[in-house]
C-alpha cells in the first residue's frame, strides 16, 4: 500500500478550504508517490477546529496549533492562518522537523521571512509557499517563450494585481489591516504579482515606489459605528528595474471598483509580446513580429493538453482550468518533492526574495528615492 502523508492544517477559513480541495483532487489527478490523508485541524479554539474537521474531513483537531506541530502524526505542516502567525508556526513546525506548506506572503517582512528560510535550510526541512498562480500552465508557457528568446530580448514588464474586496469603506477592520501582519495590498497581493515577474523575468534589482492608504479608518466590527484607523497601504505602484536589464512596473490595489481578478501582465521583447489576464486565465496573448504584411496582430493560444499538468487535470484543450486547479498542481510539486522528486518551488528562500521587493516599495515610497533590493 502506499506510504500515507499526514496532514496537519492550521486555519479553515478561505485558503484552508482550498487547500483540502486540492489535496483531495491530487490523489485522484496525479499519479502521486505519497497519499495524503487529513489526519488533525487546528484553528482558534477546539469548538472552531472540531466543526471544521467534521465539514472538511479530518480525523481529530485541536484549538492549539502548538499541539499540531509536535504531533507524532502529522508528516507535514499546512498554515493557512493570518499572516501575523506564519513566522511563529513554521519555525516551532521547522524545530519538530517537519516539512512546512504556508500561504503566501511568507511573513510580514522580509527579515521575518529570511529567518525562516534560514531556520528551514539549517534543518534540512523541505519548505512550499502558496504563489499558486505561478502554477497556471500559461505562466509556464510565458516563462518558456520568454527564456527560449521567442519574443526576442526583454524591454519591458507590465504587471497588475488589481482586486476590489476593500473597495468599500464600510468593509470592516480584519487581520489583512493589522500592521503587526506587514504591510497592506503591496503585501497581500502585489507579493502575487511580484512573484510572477521575478518568475517569468527574472530577479528585480531597484524599485522606485509609491504606496497609500485611501481609506483611513474602517468599521471596528461588521456593522459597527466604531472605526479604527488603517495603518497600512490600500494600493501601490513601483517602476521596477530588472537584473537583465528590462524595465517595468508593478501595481496593486484591493480597493479597485469593480477589478475582481485582475492579475494581469504583459512582457515586451525585441521581437514580440506576451500578455495574460487572470479573468481570462486560460487565453494566453502572444504576438510574434515574423507576420506577413497586412496581417500582423496577437494570436490567443487556449490552455491545453501539451501544456504541463494541464492534461491530467483535462484530456482536452480549450476546456478551460480554474483557480482550485492551480493549488492542486501546487500539492501536486509539493508531494512529488517530498518523495524525493524535484524540490518544491517556490520555497522559502524565494519566497524571501518576493518579500524584499514588497519590503523596498515600501521603503522607497517612505523615503522618495529609488531602492535597491540588496539594501533590504
Ligand atoms: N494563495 C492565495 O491565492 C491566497 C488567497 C487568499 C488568502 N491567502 C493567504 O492565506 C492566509 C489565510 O487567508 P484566508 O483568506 O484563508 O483567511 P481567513 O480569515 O478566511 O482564514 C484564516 C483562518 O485562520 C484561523 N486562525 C486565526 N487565528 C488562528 C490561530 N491563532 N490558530 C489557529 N487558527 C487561526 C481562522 O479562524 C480561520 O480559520 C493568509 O496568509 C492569506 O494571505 C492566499
Amino acid at each position: 500500500m502506499m506510504q500515507r502523508l499526514n496532514i496537519g492544517l492550521i486555519g479553515s477559513g478561505f485558503m484552508g478550504r482550498c487547500h483540502v480541495h486540492a489535496l483531495r483532487n491530487a490523489a485522484p489527478t496525479f499519479d502521486l508517490p505519497l497519499a495524503p490523508s487529513l489526519e488533525l485541524l487546528a484553528d482558534v479554539d477546539a469548538a472552531t477546529a472540531a466543526k471544521a474537521a467534521k465539514a472538511l474531513g479530518f480525523r481529530r483537531s485541536t484549538g492549539d496549533w502548538r499541539e499540531l506541530v509536535v504531533d507524532p502524526a502529522v508528516d507535514l505542516v499546512e498554515i493557512t492562518t493570518p499572516n501575523v502567525l506564519h513566522k511563529p508556526i513554521a519555525l516551532a513546525a521547522i524545530a519538530a522537523g517537519k516539512p512546512v506548506y504556508c500561504e503566501k506572503p511568507l511573513a510580514p517582512s522580509a527579515a521575518d521571512a529570511k529567518e525562516m528560510a534560514d531556520a528551514a535550510e539549517a534543518a534540512g526541512v523541505k519548505t512550499q509557499v502558496g504563489f499558486n498562480y505561478l502554477k497556471n500552465p500559461l505562466v509556464v508557457l510565458a516563462r518558456e517563450i520568454v527564456a527560449s528568446g521567442e519574443i526576442g530580448e526583454v524591454i519591458r514588464f507590465r504587471g497588475i494585481h488589481d482586486e476590489d474586496y476593500m473597495s468599500d469603506p464600510l468593509t470592516p477592520w480584519s487581520w489583512r489591516l493589522d500592521p503587526a501582519g506587514g504591510h497592506g495590498a503591496v503585501a497581500d497581493i502585489g507579493s502575487h504579482i511580484t512573484s510572477i515577474a521575478r518568475h517569468v523575468v527574472g530577479p528585480i534589482e531597484a524599485v522606485c515606489g509609491q504606496v497609500r492608504t485611501i481609506i483611513p479608518r474602517r468599521p471596528a466590527a461588521p456593522g459597527s459605528r466604531e472605526t479604527r484607523p488603517v495603518e497600512v497601504d490600500d494600493q501601490a505602484q513601483a517602476i521596477v528595474r530588472f537584473a537583465n536589464g528590462a524595465d517595468g512596473t508593478i501595481e496593486a490595489s484591493w480597493v479597485a471598483a469593480g477589478r475582481k481578478l485582475t492579475l494581469t501582465f504583459e512582457v515586451t521583447g525585441t521581437k514580440g509580446t506576451v500578455f495574460l489576464d487572470f479573468e481570462r486565465m486560460n487565453e494566453l496573448q502572444l504576438f510574434t513580429r515574423d507576420q506577413p504584411r497586412g496581417r500582423t496582430g496577437f494570436k490567443t493560444i487556449l490552455t491545453g493538453p501539451e501544456h504541463p499538468f494541464y492534461a491530467s487535470i483535462c484530456p482536452a484543450a480549450g476546456h478551460h482550468i480554474g483557480f482550485n486547479d492551480m493549488k492542486t498542481i501546487e500539492v501536486r510539486g509539493l508531494i512529488v518533492g517530498l518523495a524525493g522528486g524535484p524540490p518544491p518551488s517556490p520555497d522559502f528562500r524565494e519566497a524571501w526574495e518576493i518579500q524584499r521587493v514588497v519590503d523596498a516599495i515600501v521603503r522607497s515610497s517612505r523615503e522618495g528615492r529609488w531602492v535597491k533590493i540588496s539594501e533590504i
